[in-house]
C-alpha cells in the first residue's frame, strides 16, 4: 500500500511518515520545505531504516501533483500540507485562504482525476470555536475566531460536499487538539522558524537558554491556577491515530471526524512544572497578559476514536517533556 503524504517533511507529517514506514506502507512525500526542510526526510530513513519517495512540490502546483500520481500508485493520501500560524493568519488571510483552502482543492481535483479517493485530513479542535467542553464530534463547529481556523471549517465543509457529490470517497477528519513532543530517537520533533508561536517549543527554547524568559499569556482565567487548559498530546501518539484512521478509510466510504487529544486538560504552568521536572532545569517565566483569540480552557471527548478507530494516546504529559527536552538538547540549534 502507497500513502501520498503531503507536509509529509513537517512536524507531525515526519512522526506519521516513520509510523507509516515502520508499519509496512511506503510512503511517498509532496513538500514545498516552506516550513520544513529535506534533512527531516533523510532523519525518518534513519530511524526507520526504509527509503521515502519524496517530491519537492506545491500542492498548489497541479502539474506537479499530476506527475506525482501518474508515477506513483496512490492507494490514499494524509494532507498536513498548510500554514499553521493563528496570528499570521489574522495579518494574511488571502495567502491562508490560498495555500490552506485553494491548495486542497487542487489536491482534491487531482486525486479524483486519478481515482484516488480515500484521504485523512489534518483539521483542529479551533473548529469547535466556543462549544462547552470537553468537545465532541457532535457539536456544531465553524464559530472560529481567525482565517487559519476557518480555513480548517471551510476543508472540512469542501471534503463534506464531495462526499455527498460521491459516494465512493473515504474521509477521516482528524481534529488534533494540541500536538507536542517529539520521537524518542531525538532525530526529528518540532523546530519552528524563528521565534516560536506555540507554548512548547518556547518552553524548549528558554530551558536550553536560546530565549531569555518565556511569558505565561495570562493569569487571570477563571481556571484551577488562572492560566489557560488546553488538552497536550504527544505527536507520536498523534501519528498513530492516522494510522487507524488510514486502516478505517482503506476499508470503507463515507466521512467522518474524530477529535484526537488525551481528554486530559492541563494548565500552562502545569506543563512548565513538568518540564522543569524532565528537563532539571528552573525555567524563567513571567505572567503577562492574555493573548488575543485563545479560549480559557478546552479538552476532547476521545471517545469515538477510541472505539471506532480503536486509537488510544499512550504517553502522559512527562514522557512528553522528556522527549521535547531530548530533542532540543540533541538539536539546539535545530534541524539543518
Ligand atoms: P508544519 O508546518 O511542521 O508542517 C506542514 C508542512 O507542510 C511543512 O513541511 C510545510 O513545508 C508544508 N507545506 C505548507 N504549505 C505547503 C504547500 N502549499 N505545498 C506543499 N507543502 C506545503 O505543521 P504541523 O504542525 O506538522 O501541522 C501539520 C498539519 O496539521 C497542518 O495542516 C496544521 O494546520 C495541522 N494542525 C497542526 C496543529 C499543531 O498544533 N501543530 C494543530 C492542529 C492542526
Ligand atoms: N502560551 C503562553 N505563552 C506562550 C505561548 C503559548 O502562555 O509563549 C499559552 C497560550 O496562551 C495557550 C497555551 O499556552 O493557553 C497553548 O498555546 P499554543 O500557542 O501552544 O497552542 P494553542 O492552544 O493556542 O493553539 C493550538 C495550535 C493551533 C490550533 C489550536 C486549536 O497551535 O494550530 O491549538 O487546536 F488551531
Amino acid at each position: 500500500m502507497t500513502i501520498l503524504v503531503t507536509g509529509g517533511a513537517g512536524y507531525i507529517g515526519s512522526h506519521t511518515c516513520v509510523e507509516l514506514l515502520n508499519d509496512g506502507y511506503d510512503v511517498v512525500v509532496v513538500d514545498n520545505y516552506y516550513n520544513s526542510v529535506p534533512e527531516v526526510l533523510n532523519r525518518v530513513e534513519k530511524i526507520t531504516g526504509k527509503t521515502v519517495k519524496r517530491y519537492e512540490c506545491d500542492i498548489r502546483d497541479r502539474e506537479g501533483l499530476e506527475k506525482v500520481f501518474e508515477e506513483n500508485t496512490i492507494d490514499a493520501v494524509i494532507h498536513f500540507a498548510g500554514l499553521k500560524a493563528v496570528g499570521e493568519s489574522t495579518k494574511l488571510p488571502l495567502l491562508y485562504y490560498q495555500n490552506n483552502v485553494y491548495g486542497s482543492v487542487v489536491l482534491f481535483e487531482v486525486m479524483s482525476k486519478f481515482d484516488c479517493k480515500k484521504i485523512v485530513f489534518s483539521s483542529s479542535a479551533t473548529v469547535y470555536g466556543n462549544n462547552p467542553i470537553p468537545y465532541k464530534e457532535t457539536m456544531p463547529t465553524g464559530d472560529v475566531s481567525n482565517p487559519y481556523g476557518r480555513t480548517k471549517h471551510f476543508i472540512e465543509q469542501i471534503l463534506g460536499d464531495l462526499y455527498r457529490s460521491d459516494d465512493q470517497w473515504s474521509i477521516s477528519l482528524l481534529r488534533y487538539f494540541n500536538p507536542i513532543g517529539a520521537h524518542e530517537s531525538g532525530l526529528i520533533g518540532e523546530d519552528p522558524n524563528g521565534i516560536p508561536n506555540n507554548l512548547m517549543p518556547y518552553i524548549s527554547r528558554v530551558a536550553i537558554g536560546k530565549l531569555p524568559q518565556l511569558t505565561v499569556f495570562g493569569g487571570d482565567y477563571d481556571t484551577k491556577d488562572g492560566t489557560c487548559i488546553r488538552d497536550y498530546i504527544h505527536v507520536v501518539d498523534l501519528a498513530k491515530a492516522h494510522l487507524c484512521a488510514v486502516a478505517k478509510i482503506l476499508e470503507t466510504t463515507g466521512i467522518e471526524a474524530y477529535n484526537i487529544g488525551n481528554g486530559k486538560g492541563y494548565s500552562v504552568l502545569d506543563i512548565i512544572h513538568a518540564f522543569e521536572k524532565a528537563s532539571g532545569k528552573k525555567l524563567n517565566y513571567v505572567i503577562g497578559d492574555r493573548r488575543e483569540g485563545d479560549l480559557p480552557a478546552y479538552y476532547a471527548d476521545a471517545e469515538k476514536a477510541n472505539t471506532e478507530l480503536n486509537w488510544h494516546a499512550e504517553y502522559d504529559i512527562d514522557k512528553i517533556c522528556e522527549d521535547t527536552w531530548n530533542f532540543q538538547t540533541k538539536n539546539p540549534d535545530g534541524i539543518k
